[in-house]
C-alpha cells in the first residue's frame, strides 16, 4: 500500500428528489436570517420561487450571475450583499452562479448554500475564479466551500439534453482526471470510480429522457462524487488543456472537456495503466489502451460534437495550444510533449478517435 495523504471536505449534503423543501430548514441549521439569492438572468423564476420557500428570511433576489465571474460583477454582488445586510447567499444554479456566490464569500465570509442544476461540481471545491481585464484568475480559499449543498434531481430535469451530457462528460473529466492525479488516494479513487460508473450508466438516459428523474438523480449523484474528487485531488493534462483552450481560444467549457477527454485519457493509457484499467471498468470495459475508445463511443451516443473545428478551434489551434501548455505544464503521469500533444489535438479538431 503507497502512502498517501486524505483531507475530507466540510460540507453538509442532503441529497434527493424534492430535497428543495428542505431549503428553509437548512438555512435555520446555518442560523442565518437574511439569505441573498443568486441566480443568472436565465434562471431568475426559480430564484423567485426560493424566495417564496424562505418567505422572510429572504433578503432578495441578485439575478446577474455570468459565466467565469467578471470582477464588475463581483464587486455589484458584494455591494448588494452588505445593502441587504444579508448573512448568507442561497446560489441556485451551475458553476456561473456558484462562482458569484463564492466571490462574495471570500470578501464578507458571508456562509453559501448552494443548490447546483448543472453537473459541474463547484459546489464541492475552495477554487474560485475571477475574470479582470479579461484574464480569468482562479485560487484556493476555504471560506468559498458552500457549507451545505442541497443536490435536487428535480430541478435538473430543464437542463437541456445537449448541455445535460457536455456538463456530465465535464463531470466525467473530474473523476477520470483524479484515478492518476500527482496526490491520488484510496478514498478519491473509490469516489472517482463510482462517479466515472454513475455517470456513464446514466447520461445516455438522461440525453434520451431529460425528465427522467431516476436517471437526473444518478447522473447528480455521479456529478457530486465527481466534484469532490476536483476538489480533493489535482488535475492534469486534461485540465491544461481545457483550460489553454477556453482562456485563448474561448472555447465553450462543458463542450471543450467533453470532446478533448477521450484523447487526454488516452495519452496517459500507458503511463497510468492500472488506473485507468479501473476506468476501463467503470465504463464496461477492461484494459486502460480501451478507455480513449470507451469514452469516444459514449460522446457519440449522447450526440457530443467531437470536432474542436465545430465549437471554434481554428487550424492552428492545436499547435498552438500545445506550445502554451508545454510552457508551463502540470502534473502529468506522462511528461507533456509537444508534438504528441499537437497530434493528439490535430485528431480533436477533426472529430477523429484517439489513437
Ligand atoms: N470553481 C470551481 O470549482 C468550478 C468547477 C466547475 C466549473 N466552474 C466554472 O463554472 C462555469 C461553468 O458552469 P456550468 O457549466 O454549470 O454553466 P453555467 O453555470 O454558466 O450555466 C450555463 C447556462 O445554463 C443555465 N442553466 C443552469 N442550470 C439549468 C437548468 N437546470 N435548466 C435550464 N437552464 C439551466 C444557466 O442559467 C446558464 O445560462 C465556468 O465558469 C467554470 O469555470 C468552476
Amino acid at each position: 500500500m503507497h502512502s498517501f495523504v486524505y483531507q475530507g471536505m466540510p460540507s453538509r449534503v442532503v441529497f434527493g428528489a424534492g430535497k428543495l423543501y428542505s431549503l428553509a430548514d437548512e438555512i435555520e441549521r446555518l442560523g442565518a436570517r437574511r439569505a441573498l439569492i443568486l441566480t443568472t438572468p436565465q434562471q431568475q423564476a426559480l430564484g423567485q420561487r426560493i424566495a417564496d420557500l424562505l418567505g422572510e428570511r429572504s433578503a432578495g433576489i441578485y439575478p446577474k450571475a455570468v459565466m467565469h465571474v467578471p470582477i464588475e460583477v463581483a464587486q455589484a454582488a458584494r455591494a448588494e450583499a452588505a445593502r441587504l445586510n444579508a448573512d448568507c447567499c442561497v446560489a441556485i444554479g451551475g458553476g456561473s452562479t456558484i462562482g458569484l456566490g463564492k466571490a462574495i464569500a471570500m470578501d464578507s465570509g458571508l456562509p453559501i448554500l448552494a443548490i447546483p442544476t448543472t453537473y459541474a461540481g463547484s459546489e464541492m471545491t475552495t477554487i474560485y475564479g475571477l475574470t479582470e481585464n479579461r484574464l480569468k484568475k482562479t485560487g484556493h480559499d476555504p471560506r468559498v466551500l458552500p457549507k451545505t449543498v442541497i443536490y435536487d434531481p428535480e430541478l435538473i430535469v430543464s437542463l437541456p439534453a445537449g448541455i445535460s451530457a457536455a456538463s456530465g462528460m465535464n463531470a466525467m473529466a473530474h473523476a477520470v482526471e483524479a484515478l492518476y492525479a500527482k496526490d491520488a488516494n484510496p478514498v478519491i479513487s473509490l469516489m472517482a470510480e463510482e462517479s466515472i460508473r454513475a455517470l456513464a450508466g446514466s447520461l445516455p438516459e438522461v440525453v434520451r429522457t431529460p425528465q427522467d428523474v431516476q436517471a437526473r438523480g444518478r447522473s447528480l449523484y455521479g456529478a457530486w462524487l465527481a466534484g469532490i474528487c476536483l476538489g480533493s485531488v489535482g488535475m492534469a493534462i486534461h485540465h491544461k488543456l481545457c483550460h489553454t483552450l477556453g482562456g485563448t481560444f474561448n472555447l465553450p467549457h462543458a463542450q471543450a472537456h467533453a470532446a478533448v477527454l477521450p484523447h487526454a485519457a488516452h495519452y496517459n493509457h500507458k503511463a497510468a495503466a492500472e488506473p485507468l484499467a479501473r476506468a476501463a471498468r467503470a465504463l464496461g470495459g477492461q484494459h486502460a489502451e480501451e478507455v480513449g475508445s470507451l469514452l469516444f463511443e459514449l460522446n457519440h451516443q449522447l450526440g457530443i460534437e467531437q470536432a474542436l473545428s465545430a465549437i471554434g478551434l481554428p487550424d492552428d489551434g492545436p499547435a498552438e495550444t500545445a506550445r502554451i501548455a508545454c510552457a508551463s505544464p502540470y502534473y502529468n503521469p506522462r511528461p507533456f510533449e509537444q508534438e504528441a500533444i499537437e497530434s493528439m489535438l490535430t485528431r480533436a479538431l477533426h472529430g477523429h478517435p484517439p489513437a
